[in-house]
């Protein structure tokens, strides 16, 4: 204990060993009931409860105090540690109280605004995010989260990586999404973007010689936000100079077993790795959930030749046929198949075809669009039995893969396939360098534009196949969750220019833009590579929660907004003069 500190003992600490000690504890009164002449109050701090009992073994002045107490008053409780006489098993200090013969007050509290321990809605609770933090689950979420970050330092630390910071006025780093924009006054008209991640000073580190670095940092993303994205998050940001992928992953997984032994005693075990191929053909997404099977099967030959003009129209412009089985699934209503079909449609799926296996055959939507034979091919292709469901979904391969992928795992939740506390890792590899963006007409960088093309392919650059370039990138998921991802980077200028031309970035803007990057390669770049944690989704997975809210302790909601500190504001005309940037609303 601090010797500053009056108070003699932690709340939840105290156990049947210190009974016969006085002692002095602080807190906040969790509950107080007041029986007349006898009041229990249990006091809270970090660390638990404990029972305080201020009965005629306590001064009349600790009594008439006691009587006042209110719930969430802040107090400071002298007295004696006895055994109780009725032990409560459901709390760790359960078999001991504390007879106060002092009750001070030290603060009090207005009305609270909601009730700590019952079910408030979440706008709510942000709104007062001090009062929910003091909610026990939420600080043990804050306390694995500070001893997931300690792992993970003492353990970059032992394989001598350096915590270097990097800036956060800075320029624009493209990771495909809208940046956070901060005015100069110094320079009417320019503007710093905050870092959508520290990936370009990473790579100059390395150019410096700095040889491994890594930093818990915060990385800003002007993008939708989910239940797994926050515009403002943090990074464990390694990079390393004379890598191969292997050595980067090998780091990883390193984290990773920190991270999860420091916080939950647990090993990662052995990562599977899957090349990015493979999980779209496997499971229709790359951040795959492997808690569960259900794995989906290309069905797009044995109904090539059908009759049904709608498999037909499905098929059309090169569309593609996939389906999975929902092992026992036959026993789902049709309300439900309904929510599937309507959840596949978000993905552009026209629809969910759909057939339950009974002794008689299939029954449902899919019953009258195959023929005896294909029915027994599709079943026996994904493996469906009796009393199981088929889901097939038709159409164009970047609407049926992730539509399909999406459901599958939709439904491994809902129907609680996974084990609760189970954690499926893997790796998945290989990924194509470039994806056609169909909005703007051009190729965009699966992972950033400093990812390294394979290279064996460097000679596809400009010859219309860049869809076949492939590079050395990786991301680690669990759960369905892509927890980390990296990449061997190109640590020559001339490559570099060819990605950027490839991405439409002409010589000059490249030059604008990351003139400082394609100048360090020029001088000297070691080859290089790197990786990042998301580390609020990793603690969200340390800590049994889907909601990264509740892993930071001051987060945003789905609107960007900070509901307590009430942030994003209006500022003064003023400010926004000196920052020479007008308002047009
Ligand atoms: P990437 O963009 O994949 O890579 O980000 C790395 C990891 O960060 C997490 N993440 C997020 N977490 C919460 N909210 C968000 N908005 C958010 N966006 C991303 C994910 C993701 O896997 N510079 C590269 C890394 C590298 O190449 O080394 C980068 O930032 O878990």
């Amino acid at each position: 204990m601090l010797k500053t500190v009056r108070r003699t003992n932690m709340c939840g600490s105290l156990r049947e060993t210190h009974i016969g000690q006085q002692v002095i504890l602080q807190g906040w009164a969790h509950k107080a009931r007041d029986l007349g002449g006898v009041a229990f109050i249990d006091l809270r701090d970090r660390q638990g409860v404990v029972q305080i009992t201020v009965d005629e073994r306590s001064p009349q002045a600790a009594k008439d105090m006691a009587a006042t107490v209110r719930q969430e008053f802040v107090l400071e409780i002298e007295g004696e540690v006895v055994a109780r006489t009725k032990p409560n098993s459901r709390i760790p200090t359960g078999a001991v109280e504390v007879v106060a013969t002092s009750v001070k007050i030290l603060a009090g509290t207005q009305p609270l605004p909601f009730a700590l321990g019952g079910d408030a809605q979440e706008e709510t609770r942000l709104t007062w995010r001090f009062l929910d933090l003091r909610r026990p689950e939420l600080q043990s979420k804050l306390i694995a989260r500070h001893r997931a970050a300690q792992a993970t330092r003492s353990y970059l630390d032992s394989l001598e990586f350096v915590e270097v910071e990097t800036p956060i006025l800075n320029r624009s780093t493209p990771e495909g999404a809208r940046d956070y924009l901060v005015p100069s006054r110094v320079h009417p008209g320019q503007w710093y973007a905050l870092p959508q991640s520290p990936q370009l000073f990473k790579q100059i580190l390395m150019v410096a010689g700095m040889d491994r670095y890594f930093q818990i940092t915060k990385c800003f993303r002007d993008e939708d936000l989910r239940s797994d994205r926050q515009p403002e998050f943090t990074q464990i940001d390694i990079e390393m100079s004379f890598p191969t992928s292997d050595t980067v992953m090998e780091v990883a997984e390193g984290v990773a077993q920190a991270m999860w032994q420091k916080v939950r005693g647990e090993d990662i075990g052995e990562v599977p790795r899957l090349t990015y191929t493979e999980a779209i053909s496997r499971f229709g997404v790359d951040n795959p959930d492997l808690r569960f099977g259900m794995e989906l099967s290309e069905i797009t030959d044995v109904v090539a030749d059908s009759e049904s003009t709608v498999i037909q129209g499905a098929l059309q412009d090169g569309g593609i046929a996939k389906a999975f089985a929902v092992p026992s699934g036959a026993t789902q209503s049709r309300k439900v198949l309904d929510k599937w079909t309507e959840f596949v449609r978000r993905y552009g799926m026209g629809g969910l075809m759909w057939a339950k296996v009974g002794a008689e055959g299939w029954s449902g939507s899919a019953k009258k669009l195959f023929t005896d034979e294909e029915k027994a091919t599709i079943q026996e292709t994904i493996g469906a039995k009796e009393g199981d469901l088929v889901l097939i979904g038709m159409g164009q391969a970047g609407h049926v893969n992730p539509g399909l992928g999406r459901l599958r795992r939709h439904i491994g939740l809902q129907l609680d396939m996974a084990v609760p506390g189970q954690f499926a890792f893997c790796w998945i590899t290989e990924f194509p360098a470039f994806e056609w963006d169909e909005d703007s007409k051009r190729w965009t960088s699966t992972h950033h534009p400093f990812t390294a093309p394979r290279a064996s392919d460097i000679a596809l650059f400009g010859t219309g196949r860049e869809n076949e370039i492939m590079t050395d990138a990786y991301d680690l998921v669990c759960n369905g969750y892509e927890i980390a991802g990296g990449s061997i980077r190109i640590h020559d200028s001339e490559v570099q220019s060819k990605v950027f031309t490839a991405l439409g970035i002409d010589e000059e803007e490249a030059e604008t833009r990351f003139g400082f990057l394609l100048n360090a390669l020029r001088h000297g770049a070691p080859p290089h590579g790197g990786i990042a944690f998301g580390f609020d989704r990793s603690v969200m997975l340390l800590t049994d929660t889907d909601n990264i809210r509740d892993v930071i302790a001051f987060p945003k909601t789905t609107k960007a907004q900070d509901l307590m500190a009430q942030a994003p504001s209006v500022v003064d005309p003023e400010q926004l003069a000196e920052l020479h940037v007008k308002n047009t609303k």
